[in-house]
C-alpha cells in the first residue's frame, strides 16, 4: 500500500488547526471546543479551548454506550504471581466507579492531586481512570523509586491522597511498598489526608489508621455494596489530566503536565494512524504505568480507541524464560507489541536463535514497536528476522506524550532505515539547529528542536513552574521546544537521534539523571567531589558509573566506601537507578575554569576515539581515569586522537 504519510503531513503543514480540528471528532465532547488552538493561553498556547470532555468517558463509557460493554477492555497477566484476569468494559466501569466513589467519599474533588504508587495490577489502571472520572489529577510514581523520590513528588504536587498497594513483585523478591510509603509521608512536609492501601495476598501491610490509612479493598467492596453511581465530571479540555514526574538536570524532578482534550485527540489519532489498530483488537505495551509509555499506550491510547489492553506484571526474561512475551502474544492474539529495545536485547541474549519464538503461533502479530531509547540496528534486525513483521522504532519523550518521529503503519509504512526512527509525525515541525540557533544542512548533527506550538497531547508546562518550563525547554532556542536530544535529519527527511545534550542517561529504557545521582554521592560524608557518567552496556544501553574523590583525611577502605555510596543511591533514588559501580579516584579531570570533563570520561570509558580538550587543566588526570576504568574492565582501547 502506498503510504499516506506525505499527504497527511502536508495537510498538517498547510493548516495545523484544521488538521487537529478534524481529528478532534475522534473523541466525545461534552461541549465542543470554541477554537482548535488559542495562542494567547498558557505558556505557548493551548489546544481545544472552550471544549469540555472526560478521559474516563472516552476510555470506557462511550464504548459501553455503543453496545460494546461485554467486550474485553483489560487483560491482567502476572507471571510473577500466577494470576490472570479479564475485565469487560462493563466490569472495568464497575471497578472504576467504586474507586471513584471511595475517593469522593474521602473528600477528593475535581482538581485535587492523587499520587499513585502501585505495581502493575488492574487496580492501578482503575485508579488512574477513577481519578480522571472525577476530574482529579493523578500522578503515578514508578514502584522502583525510593521513599525520598516519592516524598518529593508528594510535596511538589501537594497530593490530597495517595493510592498504593501492600507490595510489588519483582522476580524472586517481594518489594514491600508500605514501609517506603510511610517513610515518604514522614519525610514529606505536605501530608496527604488519606493513604489508600490495597492488600495483596503475597504480603499484607500494617495500616496506620491513626495516620489516615484506609484499606482500599474493603472501601471498594463497601462502595460496590452501596451501588453508588459516579457520573463522569466534565472537565475543560485544557485541564490537567495528570502530572508525570521525570528526571530533569538536577535532583528536583520536573512535573510534566498533560492536558485532557489535546491528549485524547492525539492518542486517538496515533492508535489508528501510527499503530494501525482497529477497535476490538489487542494492543500490548510491555512497559509500566509509572512511565509515559504506560500512561499513553497501556492505559489511555488503547482504551480510547476501543482496543483491549494488557497489564503485564512480569519481565521479558526470567518470568519464567525468554519465551514470556511470545506466550502472551499467542494467548491473547496480540496484534501489536510495544516495548523498549532493552527488552529485546535481554530476550536475544537468552534466546539468540529464537527457539522460543518458534514454539509459539505468532501469526496474529502485525508489528513490533520500539521506543524509550535508541534502537541499535543489530537488535532491530534480529527482531525483524525472528518475527517476520515490521519492527518500528519511534522516538518520543515524557514531555511529548506520543511519538515525535516514527513510521506510521496505519498510514502505510515507509521504507525503514535502520538506526532512524523514520520521519516527523504530523504535528511536529522538527528542525536541527546549531548551538547558535541557525538551521544546519541536511545530514549535519545538531540540536533537535520542534517549532512551536507543540501539537496536542504534549506537555503544557511543568506543574506550578511555568518559568522553569520556559527556562528548561523554550528559552535556549526562541520559538522552539528544545528536545535536549542531538541528532540529524537526512536528505530524505529521516531523523536520527544520537545522544542527549544534557545529563540524562537511558538505562534499560528508564530515564535517569546523572546529576541527581551526583547529588546523592556528594551526600556521603567522606566524598569531596564526584562525577557520574553513563557508560555503554550491552543489555541496558547505558549504566551509570560514579567517580568519587575522597576528602583528604579519609583513610577508610575504598571498597567499603563504594558499597556505602551504592547503597546510598539505592536508598535515595531507588533500585531503578541501577547504580552498581563506584570508582575511587585521586582527582577528576577538569577544564581550567573548573568544569568536569564528563563527556571525555564517557568516551574513554566506552573505548571511543576522544580528543584531549584544549582547555584541560592537567592532561595527566585523564591517564589516571583511563587506568582506573581499565581496572574495572572499561575503555582503554582508544588513546587520544589529535
Ligand atoms: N518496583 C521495585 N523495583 C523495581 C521495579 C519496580 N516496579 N522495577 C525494577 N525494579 C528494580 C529491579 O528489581 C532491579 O533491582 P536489583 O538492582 O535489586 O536487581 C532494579 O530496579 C533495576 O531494574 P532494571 O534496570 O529494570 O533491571 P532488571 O535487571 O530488573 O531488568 C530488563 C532488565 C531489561 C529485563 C528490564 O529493565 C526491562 O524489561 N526493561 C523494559 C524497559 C521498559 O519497560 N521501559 C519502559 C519504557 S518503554
Ligand atoms: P523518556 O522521557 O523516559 O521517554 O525518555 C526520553 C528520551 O529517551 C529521549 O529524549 C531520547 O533521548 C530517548 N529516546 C526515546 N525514544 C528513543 C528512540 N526511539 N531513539 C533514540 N532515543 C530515544
Amino acid at each position: 500500500m502506498e503510504s499516506r504519510y506525505h499527504q497527511t503531513y502536508q495537510a498538517f503543514q498547510a493548516d495545523a488547526e484544521q488538521f487537529w480540528a478534524n481529528e478532534a471528532r475522534r473523541i466525545d465532547w461534552f461541549k465542543e471546543p470554541e477554537q482548535a488552538f488559542a495562542p494567547e493561553l498558557g505558556v505557548y498556547g493551548q489546544w481545544f479551548q472552550g471544549g469540555e470532555t472526560n478521559a474516563c468517558h472516552n476510555a470506557i463509557d462511550r464504548h459501553i454506550a455503543a453496545g460494546r460493554g461485554a467486550e474485553t477492555a483489560i487483560l491482567y497477566d502476572s507471571p510473577v504471581s500466577g494470576r490472570k484476569q479479564r475485565f469487560t468494559y462493563d466490569e472495568a466501569l464497575a471497578e472504576i466507579t467504586a474507586i471513584a466513589a471511595v475517593l469522593l467519599s474521602h473528600g477528593v474533588s475535581k482538581g485535587d492531586r492523587i499520587i499513585l504508587y502501585m505495581p502493575m495490577i488492574p487496580q492501578a489502571v482503575f485508579s488512574m481512570l477513577a481519578c480522571a472520572r472525577i476530574g482529579a489529577v493523578h500522578s503515578v510514581v514508578f514502584g522502583g523509586f525510593a521513599a525520598s523520590e516519592l516524598a518529593t513528588r508528594i510535596d511538589d504536587s501537594r497530593a490530597k491522597a495517595v493510592i498504593s498497594a501492600s507490595c510489588g513483585l519483582e522476580p524472586g523478591r517481594i518489594v514491600p511498598y508500605k514501609p517506603l510509603l510511610d517513610q515518604a509521608i514522614d519525610m514529606a512536609s505536605h501530608k496527604p489526608d488519606v493513604c489508600f492501601v490495597l492488600q495483596r495476598d503475597e504480603l499484607h501491610a500494617a495500616l496506620r489508621y491513626s495516620h489516615g490509612d484506609c484499606d482500599l479493598g474493603q472501601a471498594i467492596e463497601h462502595e460496590k455494596a452501596l451501588g453508588t453511581a459516579v457520573p463522569c465530571t466534565a472537565v475543560a479540555a485544557t485541564n490537567p489530566l495528570y502530572i508525570l514526574y521525570t528526571s530533569g538536570t538536577t535532583g528536583q524532578p520536573k512535573g510534566v503536565v498533560r492536558d485532557t482534550g489535546g491528549y485524547l485527540v492525539a492518542l486517538a489519532w496515533t492508535m489508528e494512524a501510527h499503530y494501525g489498530m482497529r477497535p476490538g483488537e489487542v494492543f500490548w505495551t510491555a512497559s509500566d504505568i509509572g512511565w509515559v509509555v504506560g500512561h499513553s499506550y497501556i492505559v489511555y491510547g488503547p482504551l480510547i480507541a476501543g482496543n483491549t489492553t494488557i497489564i503485564y506484571e512480569g519481565k521479558p526474561v526470567g518470568t519464567p524464560d525468554a519465551g514470556a512475551f511470545w506466550r502472551v502474544v499467542e494467548e491473547y492474539d496480540v496484534k501489536a507489541l510495544f516495548t523498549a529495545p532493552t527488552a529485546f536485547r535481554a530476550i536475544r541474549r537468552e534466546d539468540p536463535e529464537g527457539e522460543f519464538i518458534r514454539t509459539h503461533n505468532l501469526s496474529g502479530l502485525r508489528a513490533l514497536f520500539l521506543a524509550g531509547e535508541r534502537a541499535d540496528p543489530e537488535t532491530l534486525k534480529w527482531a525483524e528476522r525472528q518475527l517476520g513483521v515490521p519492527v518500528i522504532d519511534h522516538w518520543w519523550q515524557t514531555e511529548t506524550g506520543w511519538a515525535i518521529a516514527g513510521n506510521p503503519l496505519g498510514l502505510g509504512a515507509l521504507p525503514v532505515k535502520h538506526g532512524s526512527p523514520s520521519v516527523p509525525m504530523p504535528g511536529y515541525r522538527l528542525e536541527v539547529l546549531d548551538d547558535a540557533g541557525h538551521a544546519v544542512a541536511a545530514g549535519t548533527l545538531g540540536n533537535l528542536v520542534v517549532k512551536l506550538p507543540l501539537p496536542p497531547g504534549c506537555l503544557v508546562s511543568f506543574w506550578n513552574a511555568d518559568q522553569r518550563f520556559r527556562d528548561a525547554c523554550l528559552s535556549e532556542f526562541p520559538g522552539y521546544y528544545k528536545t535536549a536530544d542531538a541528532g540529524l535529519i537526512d536528505e530524505d527527511g529521516y531523523v536520527f537521534v544520537m545522544a542527549r545534550t544534557d545529563d540524562i542517561i537511558n538505562c534499560a529504557g528508564h530515564r535517569l539523571s546523572t546529576g541527581a545521582m551526583e547529588e546523592v554521592c556528594a551526600m556521603h560524608p567522606d566524598v569531596a567531589e564526584c562525577a557520574v557518567i553513563g557508560v555503554a552496556d550491552a543489555l541496558k544501553g547505558q549504566v551509570p558509573c560514579g567517580f568519587v574523590v575522597l576528602k583528604r583525611n579519609v583513610t577508610r577502605d575504598a571498597q567499603i566506601l563504594s558499597r556505602e555510596i551504592i547503597q546510598l543511591v539505592r536508598d535515595e533514588i531507588g533500585p531503578v537507578a541501577a547504580f552498581k559501580t563506584v570508582m575511587v579516584v585521586e582527582r577528576l579531570p577538569k577544564t581550567r575554569s573548573g568544569k568536569i570533563l564528563r563527556g571525555t570520561m564517557q568516551k574513554i570509558a566506552d573505548g571511543l576515539p576522544w580528543k584531549m580538550p584544549a582547555t584541560i587543566d592537567d592532561p595527566a588526570i585523564l591517564d589516571e581515569i583511563s587506568l582506573v576504568l581499565s581496572q574495572h574492565g572499561h575503555g582503554n582501547t582508544c588513546p587520544a586522537v589529535a
